[in-house]
C-alpha cells in the first residue's frame, strides 16, 4: 500500500544551526512509528514541518498520496494530519465531553461562528453519537461531565488525545505525550494509544523520550540526532546498535 506520509530530504536551519539535514522517512498507513533522539535532535522540528507550522528549506513531504508543500497548516489538518502537544493546551471551565464537541464541531466546520461552536446547550444527537464513541475509545464516558480543571495531568493527556482524534486524524503527531506522568498514567497512555491505532487504522509517529512507552506503542523506529537519521528499523535491533547507544549514552556506550 502507498505510504500515507513521506518525507524527502527535508532540511531546516536556524542560523548556524543544522537542526535537519536531508531527512527522509516515510509511514505506512496504519502503522505506528517512533521518532526518538536525544535532546535537540530535530525531533519537534521535524514535526512543525508535517503540520505546517514551519517551512523546509529543502525537501518535500508527501501525505496520502500528494504533495502537501506550500499547503499551510489548518488545511492539512483538514486533510488528516492530527497533533497533540507537548505544552498542554486545555480550557480548565470546559467539560471533557465539551473539549470533544468543540473540536468536532471545528472539524466538520459545523460552527462558522465561535459562538455556534461553544453553544455547548445544543447539542444534536448524531454529533453526541460520534462524541460518545471518542470518549469512549480514550476512556473518559465516567469523567465526561468533570471539568478538566478538576482532573490530574494524565488524564488531561487522554483529553488532548481525544481532541486530536475528534478531527479523525490518518496521521497521528504526538509529541511526547508521558511528558509529565507518572508510570501507570504513562502505561494507560501507552495502551489507549494502541487501542486507537489498531480500531481506527490511524497511523502514529510518536516522539517520546520514555523509551518503555516507545517499545509498547509502535512497530518500528527512527533514531534522530543532531538533525540527520542515524538508525531505523525494529526497536530492540535499532536500540542495540553501538552508534545509537553512544547518541542516547555519550561516548563509550
Ligand atoms: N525556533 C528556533 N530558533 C532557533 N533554533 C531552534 C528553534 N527551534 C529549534 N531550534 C534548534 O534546532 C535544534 C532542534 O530542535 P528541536 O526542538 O527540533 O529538537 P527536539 O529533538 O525536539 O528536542 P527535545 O527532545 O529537547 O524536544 C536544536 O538545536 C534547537 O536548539
Ligand atoms: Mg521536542
Amino acid at each position: 500500500m502507498a505510504d500515507i506520509l513521506r518525507i524527502s530530504e527535508v532540511s531546516v536551519r536556524f542560523g548556524g544551526i543544522q537542526a535537519l539535514d536531508h531527512v527522509s522517512l516515510s509511514v505506512a498507513p496504519g502503522e505506528a512509528v517512533g521518532l526518538v533522539g536525544p535532546n535537540g535532535a530535530g525531533k519537534t522540528t521535524l514535526f512543525d514541518c508535517i503540520s505546517g507550522r514551519r517551512r523546509p528549506s529543502g525537501g518535500s513531504v508527501t501525505f496520502d498520496g500528494r504533495s502537501i508543500d506550500g499547503v499551510p497548516g489548518y488545511k492539512r489538518a483538514r486533510l488528516g494530519i492530527g497533533r497533540t502537544f507537548q505544552r498542554l493546551e486545555v480550557f480548565p471551565e470546559l467539560t471533557v465531553r465539551e473539549h470533544i464537541i468543540v473540536a468536532e464541531r471545528a472539524h466538520r466546520g459545523v460552527g462558522a461562528l465561535w459562538r455556534d461552536l461553544l453553544n455547548l446547550s445544543r447539542v444534536r444527537p448524531e454529533e453526541q453519537e460520534r462524541v460518545d464513541a471518542i470518549l469512549d475509545l480514550v476512556g473518559l464516558d465516567h469523567l465526561a461531565d468533570v471539568p478538566v480543571a478538576a482532573l490530574g495531568l494524565g488524564t488531561c493527556r487522554l483529553v488532548e488525545l481525544g481532541r486530536a482524534l475528534a478531527c479523525e486524524p490518518k496521521l497521528l503527531l504526538a509529541d511526547e505525550p508521558s511528558s509529565g506522568l507518572d508510570h501507570n498514567e504513562t502505561d494507560s497512555l501507552a495502551m489507549v494509544l494502541r487501542v486507537v491505532q489498531r480500531e481506527r487504522a490511524m497511523a502514529v509517529l510518536l516522539v517520546e523520550h520514555d523509551l518503555q512507552m516507545v517499545a509498547k506503542s509502535v512497530d518500528r523506529i527512527v533514531v534522530l540526532d543532531i538533525g540527520k537519521v542515524i538508525a531505523e528499523g525494529r526497536f530492540d535491533e535499532v536500540l542495540a546498535q553501538p552508534g545509537v547507544r553512544e547518541a542516547y549514552l555519550g561516548a563509550g556506550a
